[in-house]
């Protein structure tokens, strides 16, 4: 199936492998045929390797590590909240995924000899059928470098796998990059409704 930038290929180990090439920031993208469940990998034009998985409860130790470095901005833009310790309610949350419910994959890199998670994007879905809440974070150290458009990307052509068709957000007014981000998924998006200082965002794609 050719998606322009993207190509996606079903194997029998990995539930989708996705190949995708973004000209300016990243150099090569190759598709990684997983033994175990890898999602793809994407070389980043000045830096390491990073390679997408799904989420999976042992991640705790990373998943908290990663929010206990991020900036406060970084954090209120993806929880509304500069919170920097996790609840153990909303950790099992994060890393407890029903996958008829939704979808979480993680980004992962090798740094001095341990895996680091430096990005994540989900998607819950929500009553109305065909329909998913989506949110994406990439760590400071990475944020400019083209993963935040790479992972709604991939993100989406995961929902829309899975039979979503209708994405919604809650950005706040603030938070610039995810406002660009989702006006380039989608130019006319079917609503953006401001409430005080969130967007929330409605975006249709048949
Ligand atoms: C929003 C976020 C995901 C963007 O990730 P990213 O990896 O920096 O995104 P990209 O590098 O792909 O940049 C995408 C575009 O947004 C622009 N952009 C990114 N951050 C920006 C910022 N703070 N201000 C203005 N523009 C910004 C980039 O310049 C780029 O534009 P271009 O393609 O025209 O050059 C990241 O900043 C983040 O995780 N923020 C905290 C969590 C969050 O807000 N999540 C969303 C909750 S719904």
């Amino acid at each position: 199936m050719d998606l322009g930038q993207f190509r996606i290929v079903s194997v029998p180990c990995a539930d989708v492998v996705y190949i995708y090439s973004m000209e300016d920031r990243v150099t090569k993208t190759e598709h990684l045929v997983a033994a175990e469940d890898w999602i793809s990998e994407l070389q980043l034009a000045d830096g390491p390797v990073v390679r997408f998985r799904h989420v999976r409860p042992e991640d705790e130790p990373l998943v908290t590590e990663a929010i206990r470095t991020s900036s406060r901005e970084t954090l209120l833009h993806r929880f509304f909240s500069p919170i920097r310790k996790v609840s153990p309610d909303l950790l099992r949350k994060l890393l407890t995924i029903d996958r008829s419910q939704g979808a979480c994959f993680v980004g992962v890199i090798s740094e001095n000899g341990k895996e680091r998670i430096i990005c994540g994007a989900r998607y819950v879905r929500l009553e109305k059928p065909g329909s998913a809440e989506i949110a994406i974070t990439v760590h400071d150290d990475f944020q400019r470098r083209g993963l935040g458009s790479y992972l709604l990307k991939m993100l989406v052509e995961l929902a829309r796998a899975d039979g979503i068709r209708c994405f919604e957000a809650d950005v706040m007014t603030s938070n610039s990059g995810m406002l660009k981000l989702l006006h380039k998924l989608h130019p006319t998006p079917s609503g953006w409704h401001r409430a005080g200082d969130v967007y929330h965002v409605t975006i249709k794609m048949d």
